[in-house]
This record gives C-alpha cells, structure tokens and sequence, in this order.
C-alpha cells in the first residue's frame, strides 16, 4: 500500500504527492486533476521519454518509474530542487549546480542544432510573443482579467500596437535564430530542477510543447536562460512584495543572486559557449525572450494563481512595459 507523506505542491492542474510505496521506496506521484492538465502532463512525459532516450547514459532527467494517461511517477529526490539549495545550503555550492544545470542545458541544445523547418526559426521568438499576446487578451475576458484591465486601461491597446510593432519591425527579422536548438529543458526555473544525491542536476516539469521533429523537441535554448532570470530576478521578488505565503516567493533578497550574477554564471560555463560560437545575435534575442516571460507570466498570474490576482498581474504587466522599453532600444521601434 502505498502511503502520502506529503502534499508537495497543487497548482491548478496538478497535485505532486510525496508517497512511500509497500517495498519502502519514496516516490513522487504527479496528477493531473483534469483533461487540460492531463494533456500538458502527457506532453511532458513525452518530452522527458524523448530526450532521456535520445542523451541514454548522459541523461539529465529522473528516470520515469511509471506513466498513465494523468500521473507521473519519479524517485523522490530528497535534497530537493535548486531553489531548496539557496534556501537551505551555502550560497556557492547553490550557484555550483545551477552552472552545471546551464552548462548542461546548453550543451545538449548545441549538440542538435538543426533547422527543422526553415520558415520556422527566424521567426520563433516573435512568434512566441504573438501568441503570449493573444492568450493575454483572452485572459483578460475572465472575470480577474477585467478587474485587471479595469485597473490598468492601457493594456488591451498596448497588446494591439505590440502586434502591430511585431509586424512590420525589421528589428525582428534582423535578430533571428539561425537554427532551433534541441529543448533540453523548456521551463527552466530553479523550482523545476532537482539535485540528486550526488549532486548532479536533474530536469523536471520540462516544456513538452516545442517544436517537434524527428520524435525530439527544438526551440530557441535563449528562452530557458531568461525564463530563469526572469523568474528569479524580476517576476519573484515583487510577488513575494504581494504575498510570502506561496511556494516561489520563498527566498528572501539575502538568500536571492542578482541578474547580473546570475546572468554571469550561466553564459560563462563551456556549453553556453558552444551554442553562443554560431549564435551572433544572442545578447538581443535574450532581451526579446524575457519580454515573452514577462508577458506569459501575466496571463499565469490572472489565470492559474489562487489570490491577489490583480495585484500579481499588475506587478508583472509593469515588468513587462519596462522590458518592451529595453527591447525597443535594442530592436528599434
Ligand atoms: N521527484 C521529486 N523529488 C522531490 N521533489 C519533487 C519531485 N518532483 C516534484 N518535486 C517537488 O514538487 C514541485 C512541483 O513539481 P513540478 O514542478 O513537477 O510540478 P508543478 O510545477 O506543480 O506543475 P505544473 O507547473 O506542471 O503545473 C517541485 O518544484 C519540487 O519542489
Ligand atoms: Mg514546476
């Protein structure tokens, strides 16, 4: 019989249970409560079989124990996720494994480097923030996004001049990928990588919903790096000004890495090299993917948190208004 020792997480999809099974092995149980969460589930198992298979015995991901069509079942890793180790180790051995989890990120996304299809990948970051802008916009016909947009009046006309400015900037065109990298990650927050007992790094909670092609997920590898600086740097520190009582609001400043450093650390390891060497337009491209963080995580906020919904997404929409100043610096416009 298996036993619940802990309720680790509940988002509004998923529950992860910590679980200890009849032959005394721990186990974290993921399940999805509905069909939505279900499908984001499969699509991660999906990911996680892919890449585990494709990098064999330098896989990066927990070894999956068991799958159905709305549960994922892993080893309980007990030194926890990268997060944990800022809150609870000393400040250089946290950083130590987030440059082996960036050095490896990056490594595996330079080691399949293709052009799955052409008229794709120059496009790839604009496109991903059209679409962060549309599911904005759809955002806000629930009854949190009215209040939202109540609040702040500007923000369905700035979305229409942002996809206006998208359309006819050469800026975009100017910076585009030269080929989509192999997605070794997707999400890449220090909650969503754990620390095995040996240290090494492993990779949970990954995309799933890449490009897919030759059964392997692709994407711009730019967009994990500024999901980390985003989320870390930007989006935490003003939630946790909101609200201390949820899970990714939990470092306080003294435990937190500034952008700057946290930047550093992973464009300085080896595998950021090798995908930097034939990658020339990098550093605006970077700009260009936390402006689509930012704006994703507005929609997130309104949508998928369970109180302080208005304050949180305000919050990240002033983020996300100063980084489309950066971008528009960068880019033109
Ligand atoms: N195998 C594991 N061992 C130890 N802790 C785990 C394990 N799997 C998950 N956790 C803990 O549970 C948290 C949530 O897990 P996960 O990131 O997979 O789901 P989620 O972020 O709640 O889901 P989603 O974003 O897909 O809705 C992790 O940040 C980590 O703290
Ligand atoms: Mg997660």
């Amino acid at each position: 019989m298996d036993r619940l020792l802990q309720r680790v997480s509940t988002t509004t999809g998923c529950d992860v249970d910590r679980v200890v099974r009849a032959d005394g092995t721990e186990v974290a149980i993921k399940r999805a409560r509905d069909e939505a969460a279900a499908a984001h589930l499969a699509s991660q198992t999906r990911h996680l079989r892919a890449m585990s298979a494709h990098l064999g015995v330098a896989s990066i991901y927990p070894p999956i124990i068991e799958a159905t069509a709305s549960t994922l079942v892993l080893p309980w890793y007990r030194r926890g996720t990268l997060e944990d180790q800022f809150a609870t180790q000393p400040r250089a051995d946290a950083e130590a494994v987030v440059r082996v989890a960036a050095d490896a990120l990056f490594r595996v996304a330079a080691g399949g480097r293709e052009l799955p299809d052409p008229a794709r990948a120059p496009a790839f970051l604009a496109d991903e923030l059209v679409r962060r802008a549309r599911r904005l916009r759809l955002a806000l016909e629930t009854a949190d996004g009215q209040r939202f947009a109540a609040h702040e009046t500007e923000v369905a006309r700035a979305l229409d001049a942002l996809e206006r400015w998208v359309a006819r900037s050469d800026g975009f065109r100017a910076i585009g990928l030269p080929a989509l990298g192999l997605c070794a990650h997707g999400d890449f927050g220090l909650d969503n990588a754990l620390v095995r007992d040996d240290g090494q790094p492993l990779f949970i909670d990954v995309r799933g919903e890449a490009v897919w092609h030759r059964d392997l997920p692709w994407w711009d590898p730019l967009l994990d790096l500024a999901t980390l600086l985003v989320y870390h740097c930007r989006i935490e520190p003003q939630i946790r000004a909101i609200c201390d009582d949820v899970g990714a609001a939990r470092l306080d400043s003294s435990k937190r890495v500034s952008e700057p450093e946290l930047r550093r650390l992973c464009v300085q390891t080896d595998g950021f090299g090798l995908w930097a060497a034939d990658d020339d337009t990098w550093e605006p491209r970077l700009e260009l993917a936390m402006l689509v963080r930012l704006l994703g995580s507005v929609s997130t906020q309104l949508t998928a948190t369970p109180r302080h919904q208005t304050e949180r997404a305000t919050a990240v929409w002033r983020l996300a208004v100063a980084q489309l100043a950066a971008v528009k610096a960068v880019l033109g416009g």
